[in-house]
């Protein structure tokens, strides 16, 4: 673990060693050698984040899944470098422990290694990033291999990739049967082009399993198994505030969509019975 302490951070992940200052991505390296697991969630905005910042979240990633769950997209395709901007810069102020990933938005890396590095420097200039997230296997490691020579940290994503949805013929496992072989060879192209973690979505566990063993960076799984070396939820999906059809691979610790109907509905009542604002609201 770091010599780098500070009393920052309450939150549980805290309590088992020496409190950290900032996670950076070696304590997440730190963390699979030792077997220990760590949590990444979504964030777009500053309660959020401080919230789970405080609850002992590792990483928090500022995902172009905001696409959808911030700006009413129905895929993550339509967000912009500018739209996701002020998003990270929200989140890097109000998280004091966690290590912020800013995801590069669908048409912002692909094109060529030039293209990542100067999208991804906005990130960490404009926003303060700590990382980026970029989807792709083997043929992303120019990309990876530019930026991580830049310094700047980056994590992979693997297995299905939603920017590719219309490539991979929508929402789909990957991997599965002969097609685990180019999972783990795509989680190895990777590690080998400088990335420091591999984001695994919709993937069989065997073949998670298979990959966290055959590589040193951590494996995140989403929809991957309980053998990924971290695990990350989209936060709405998580915590209830989306309704409707979840992915299997979501399991649901809160219902805060019935947790704010109710509020907003009380305090419409109050509102219309002129109970509210009562007088110790009224100066
Ligand atoms: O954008 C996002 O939220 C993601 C996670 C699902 C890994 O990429």
């Amino acid at each position: 673990m770091s010599e780098e302490t500070a009393p920052y951070g309450t939150g549980p992940a805290q309590q088992a060693g020496p409190a950290i200052k900032r996670i950076r991505t070696h304590h997440l390296r730190e963390m699979k050698q030792r077997g220990e697991k760590f949590a990444m969630l979504t964030a777009y905005e500053q309660y959020a984040a401080q919230t789970f910042d405080e609850a002992g979240i590792e990483v928090l990633l500022v995902g172009d899944s905001a696409s959808n769950n911030v700006f009413a997209n129905e895929t993550s395709l339509p967000v912009t470098v500018d739209e996701l901007i002020p998003l990270v810069r929200a989140v890097t102020r109000s998280a004091h422990r966690a290590l912020v990933v800013a995801d590069l938005p669908f048409g912002s890396y692909q094109a060529s290694a030039e293209q990542a590095y100067l999208t991804a420097v906005r990130f960490m200039k404009e926003a303060n990033a700590h990382a980026v997230k970029l989807e792709g296997g083997a043929e992303m490691s120019p990309q990876v291999r530019k930026l991580t020579q830049g310094g700047i940290p980056v994590m992979a994503h693997i297995g299905f990739t939603p920017q590719s949805e219309h490539n991979l013929g929508g929402y789909r496992v990957q991997g599965r049967g002969d097609a685990a072989k180019q999972v783990i060879e795509e989680a190895r192209a990777m590690e080998e082009a400088g990335a420091f973690a591999v984001v695994m979505e919709m993937v069989p566990g065997d073949v998670a399993a298979e990959v966290t063993a055959a590589v040193s960076i951590p494996t995140i799984g989403i929809g991957a198994g309980p053998e990924c070396d971290g695990q990350v939820l989209v936060w709405q999906d998580a915590f209830g505030l989306r309704t409707g059809r979840m992915a299997k691979f979501v399991k649901q610790y809160a219902d805060l969509h019935g947790v704010l109907l109710q509020a907003a509905q009380d305090y419409a009542a109050d509102v219309k019975a002129g109970t509210f604002p009562g007088p110790e609201h009224t100066f």
